[in-house]
């Protein structure tokens, strides 16, 4: 049985549907998290998780149990949010003590269970501090300790990564994903960055105007989005207008105007006719000198239209004969080499058959 179960869960504001109709099953030891463009619903359906708002219709089970009627302060949940939400006239000792004094838990057992919420976060030495004299990664730690510390069965997490600046908040990630491991609580986490959703998860749910448009694992909401929306919000990724021409148990072939045929991998209830694009990661695109022989039997040839160097990596943005743009990424392995290619250089593009797919919706 799913730890969490969210069932045709729809909540309005007025006219607007804020949540629509949201069906999620969350298993116990998971960290899964809601990702969305601002505005998309996360934060609502996490304060219906919590209790703080309720549902119009459908229902919240937790461990089987409908949590209608069920004040926050009864559920297994605890939230951390973004804003730390710590009291400033406490120590940090006191501050994660807080929920237990509030379930009237013994001074000894408080005590010991405040060590080890310290020792969670690494900050056994900073149980005396105030929270002005930590750092805000160190103050997102204590909320994350003052989540745990009462042992919940189930901890959300509203992009509380958000205040923190990058470098920062990827080493956060890490911690975050090593605490989640090591006190075994099924966490639920929102968040807008898909780097980060990816980065964390075991598995995401893709959120979109109220709906979720897919649940799955990193790798495959990375390497096999259902459709444009998803494909779009996560990474980078060209979409070229196509036609499907041929379909077999293993690929389909495509065919681009005034390009050619390309083929992908099959996709199931795709028949030819069908209209849609062929959407392809830059990392999948070589990029080659035009008289390089090129095995690939995606080929194609184009004139670099536009690039961006960020150091680590350069884009390529490769116009085609029929004035699509595709793009290719080439990781910059020589040092003080910033680019391969100039703007205006006519090259090859070519791609694995397995590296492109067919979206139609
Ligand atoms: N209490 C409320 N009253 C009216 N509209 C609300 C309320 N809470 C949220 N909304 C609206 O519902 C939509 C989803 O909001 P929210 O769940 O906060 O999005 P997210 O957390 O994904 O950014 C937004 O358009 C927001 O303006
Ligand atoms: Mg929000």
């Amino acid at each position: 049985m799913a730890l969490l179960e969210i069932r045709k869960v729809t909540r309005r504001f007025g006219s607007y549907t804020a949540v629509d109709n949201v069906s999620i099953s969350v298993e116990t030891g998971e960290f899964f998290t809601l990702l969305g463009p601002s505005g998309c619903g996360k934060t609502t359906l996490l304060r219906m998780i919590a209790g703080f708002d309720m549902p119009d219709s459908g229902q919240i089970l937790l461990d089987g149990e409908d949590m209608m009627g069920t004040p926050p302060e009864k559920r297994p949940v605890h939230t951390v949010f973004q804003t730390y939400a710590l009291f400033p006239h406490m120590t940090v000792s006191d501050n994660i003590s807080f929920p237990l004094k509030m379930a009237g838990n013994t001074p000894r057992d408080i005590q010991s269970r405040v060590m080890e919420a310290l020792d969670n976060v690494r900050l056994s030495n900073f149980g005396n501090r105030f929270p002005h004299e930590l750092s805000g990664g160190q103050k997102q730690r204590v909320a994350f300790a003052r989540g745990l510390v009462n042992r919940p069965r189930l901890l959300l997490l509203d992009e509380p990564l958000g205040a923190l600046d990058a470098k920062l908040r990827e080493e956060m990630q890490i911690e975050l994903i090593n605490l989640q491991k090591n006190v075994g609580v099924t966490f639920v986490f929102v968040t807008h960055a898909q780097n980060e959703a990816l980065a964390l998860s075991h598995r995401i749910a893709v959120m979109n105007q109220g709906n979720v448009e897919q649940v799955d694992e990193p790798s495959k909401i990375y390497g096999f989005p259902r459709n444009r929306f998803v494909a779009d919000f996560i990474g980078k990724i060209s979409m070229i207008n196509a036609l499907v021409v041929e379909t077999t148990p293993s690929h389909l072939k495509l065919d681009i105007a005034e390009l050619g045929e390309v083929t992908t991998i099959s996709k199931e209830g795709i028949k030819v006719g069908d209209k849609g694009v062929m959407a392809i990661r830059p990392e999948q695109v070589r990029i080659s000198h035009p008289s390089d022989e090129v095995v690939l039997k995606n080929h194609f040839l184009g004139t670099v239209h536009d690039l961006l160097y960020v150091g680590d990596v350069t884009t390529y943005i490769v116009e085609l004969a029929n004035g699509a743009h595709i793009k290719a990424l080439l990781p910059n392995s020589a040092p003080g080499r910033a680019k391969f290619f100039e703007v205006g250089d006519r090259v090859g593009v070519s791609w694995r058959q397995d590296a492109g797919i067919f979206l139609n919706d």
